[in-house]
């Protein structure tokens, strides 16, 4: 039994694969909305979201399959005190997959160690978010061609924003890839980062404060919010929250071909005039998710052959 906890947990010929097939689905949805009848899928939802929950729920329902679950710790015997392998242990009498979002970081790792079902990291705290990375690496591909030779600017909150940290990992396996990281000093990609997936990848990488210093190199810029919830004030969260504000002022410095992606839920960072712009791809991106939420579960129910390899998930 396969699990996608981190993004490692696919390799780079299996991730290819499976945004092939994504692509595939996209092109041809009704040839497979029959292929999960009599699957279910429960949604384990222990952190508020609307776009990763409801796209899985949409994937599975597009697949022919159901879904059950829920969306607040309150609303789950979380809030008794059951612990997340007891969890997933009754769970996996329930659905045949899950697909789990967290605010504890490793508890989607749990699940899929004492679970009887494959288990989807849907996002666990400050940690990691693979389902979003498959998600921006699609949307990447589909408009670049492909990964291999970009310069990508990551923008915004680099220290606790889980989609950036899922990113950094899966971008570093490409070739002759390029970082830009744009943060204010406190939000900097966390060290371990650089110095564990970074540094060895041997990519040139380089940090600025402001956007508009290196807007004129990028390739894909990928904006993020300042993650409120992750922060122990309130205080630094208002000094910080407004640091980036994209506008169409700002992007005229980008190339024609740029990419702006953001994983969403937007706050301030993108001027809402930005949207009429071409280069502005991250409500496509959204929509994207769902094809590639739907090629994963097809190839976690062992529904697509050749897509992985048959291999015990080892936890990356
Ligand atoms: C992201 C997340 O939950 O980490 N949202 C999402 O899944 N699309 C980004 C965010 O919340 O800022």
């Amino acid at each position: 039994m396969r699990h996608l906890i981190d993004p490692l947990d696919l390799n780079l010929a299996e991730t290819g694969r499976l945004l092939d097939l994504a692509e595939e689905i996209m092109n041809r949805q009704g040839e497979f909305a029959h292929c999960c009848q009599g699957k279910i899928l429960a949604s384990l939802f222990f952190e508020p979201s609307t776009r990763t929950r409801l796209s899985f729920e949409s994937a599975m329902l597009r697949l022919g399959g159901q879904t059950l679950g829920f969306a607040g710790a309150q609303s789950s015997s979380a809030a008794k005190g059951e612990s997340v392998a007891d969890t997933i242990r009754m769970i996996s009498c329930y659905a045949d997959i899950a697909a789990m979002r967290h605010f504890k970081e490793g508890a989607p790792f749990v699940a899929a160690r004492y679970g009887k079902i494959p288990v989807i990291n849907a996002g666990d705290g400050g940690h990691q978010h693979p389902t979003q990375t498959l998600t921006d690496l699609f949307t990447i591909r589909r408009c670049r061609g492909g990964v291999d030779g970009l310069t990508i600017g990551l923008c915004g909150d680099l220290k606790f924003g889980r989609t950036v940290h899922s990113l950094i990992k899966s971008l570093v396996r490409y070739r002759n890839v390029r970082f830009v990281f744009i943060s204010p000093e406190e939000l900097r990609v966390p060290g371990y980062i650089l110095k564990e997936v970074v540094e060895p990848s041997g990519h040139p990488w380089q940090e600025a404060r402001r956007m508009e210093e290196v807007m004129p190199q990028l390739d894909v810029l990928y904006m993020t919010r300042v993650q409120r919830e992750r922060f122990f004030n309130e205080e630094d969260y208002v000094r910080l929250k407004d640091s980036y504000i994209l506008t169409p002022e700002k992007l005229g410095a980008g190339k024609g071909e740029l990419a702006v992606l953001h994983p969403l839920p937007r706050v301030n960072e993108i001027d809402q005039r930005v949207d009429q712009d071409p280069r502005a791809l991250y409500f496509e991106q959204a929509r994207g998710g769902v094809f590639v939420r739907m090629a994963l579960i097809l190839s976690l129910l062992g529904l697509a052959p050749g897509v992985l390899e048959e291999r015990e998930w080892q936890g990356a």
